[in-house]
């Protein structure tokens, strides 16, 4: 028997950094998707497969999962483990997951992986909520993100246009908007924690700047919930360009984003930093006139894809 399992990847459309200090943030999930595929084992092993290598460690021995390496792959582990404890189950898992979303870069590739791992391992047992998905999968990505908020999660259970702050938490956004996106990959693979250091650093020196930023930024994403309702791409992207300024005075571009954004900036309705920044990628706005001339223009110099709402969230096979 087999349990498969697919969740999407998501970008932050406006707020990030700022969010960390309050600001209301906008993500979506994207038509990029991580699927896991879980079976039984006879033998008592974990073993996970996937593009970045192979791993396989003795149940008994995924009680201390500090002694797991590489770490990126504990979170995994954790969620076979507490499946098979929690069913008390004399068997082993095996977990193969396979990827459209590059990873690293900001695009929500370590929550999606949660995600579909914990609804493809728990459906060998049963079928779980999305709630109890969310709750599992954002457990399980807090063993190496200690401070992840669970924005990136709730997107990709539940799919499509959502707010997030740290007061609220995550709330769906009602509306069904067919933004269409090119996602310019850097390839400098960037680590948030450390640039969201480096923002805090920022924020401590040039407070007076910090706080007009912020209302700054909260109006533009006030105008951009309206903007996304009323399809309103040129404004959208108006907005987006806005939202990069913002985002360069805090410093979180580099010379390699800089020329991405001005290159998409040539055709597209606007384009920023998405994520961390530091490396990582840009989205530009594109609708069916200027898409292809956008990424013919980002594909030379970057890794570039066309990206579209997904409104499905996490999905069985
Ligand atoms: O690059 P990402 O997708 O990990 O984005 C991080 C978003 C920040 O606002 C910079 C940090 C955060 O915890 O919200």
């Amino acid at each position: 028997m087999k349990s498969i399992a697919s969740a999407p990847g998501k970008v932050i459309l406006f707020g990030e950094h700022f969010v960390v200090y309050g600001t209301k943030a906008i993500l979506c999930s994207i038509n990029k998707r991580i699927t896991t595929t879980s079976q039984f084992l006879d033998k008592k092993i974990v073993k996970i497969k996937s593009d970045l290598g192979e791993k396989e460690i003795d149940i008994d021995s995924l009680a201390n999962l500090d002694e797991v390496f590489p770490e990126f792959l504990r979170p995994l582990f954790h969620i076979a483990y507490d499946a098979l404890e929690e069913n008390s189950k004399n068997k082993g898992i095996e977990i193969t997951l396979e990827s459209e979303i590059p990873y690293g870069v900001g695009l929500g590739s370590s929550s999606a992986a949660c995600v579909s791992a914990t609804a493809s391992v728990n459906g060998l047992f049963r079928k779980l909520t999305k709630e109890t998905i969310l709750k599992k999968a954002i457990e399980a990505e807090r063993i190496i993100f200690k401070q992840t908020s669970g924005a990136d999660s709730a997107v990709s259970v539940f799919g499509g246009l959502m707010t997030f702050d740290t007061k609220i938490g995550y709330e769906k956004l009602s509306i069904r908007n067919n933004l269409n996106l090119v996602i310019a990959n850097s390839l400098q693979i960037h680590n948030t924690q450390e640039i969201v250091k480096q923002v805090k650093n920022f924020k401590e020196i040039n407070k007076e700047l910090f706080e007009k930023l912020t209302i700054k930024e909260e109006e533009i994403v006030k105008n951009a919930i309206v903007a996304i309702e009323k399809n309103d791409l040129k404004k959208l992207g108006v907005l987006m360009l806005e939202n990069q300024y913002l985002l360069e005075q805090i410093g979180v571009s580099t010379e390699k984003l800089d020329i991405l954004i001005s290159e998409a900036k040539k055709s597209s309705y606007g384009a920023k930093i998405t994520g961390a920044g530091g490396g990582g990628c840009i989205i530009s706005l594109v609708d069916e006139n200027n898409s292809k001339e956008t990424i013919s223009h980002l594909g030379k110099i970057s890794n570039s894809f066309m990206a579209k709402i997904d409104y499905t969230g996490i999905t069985y096979l």
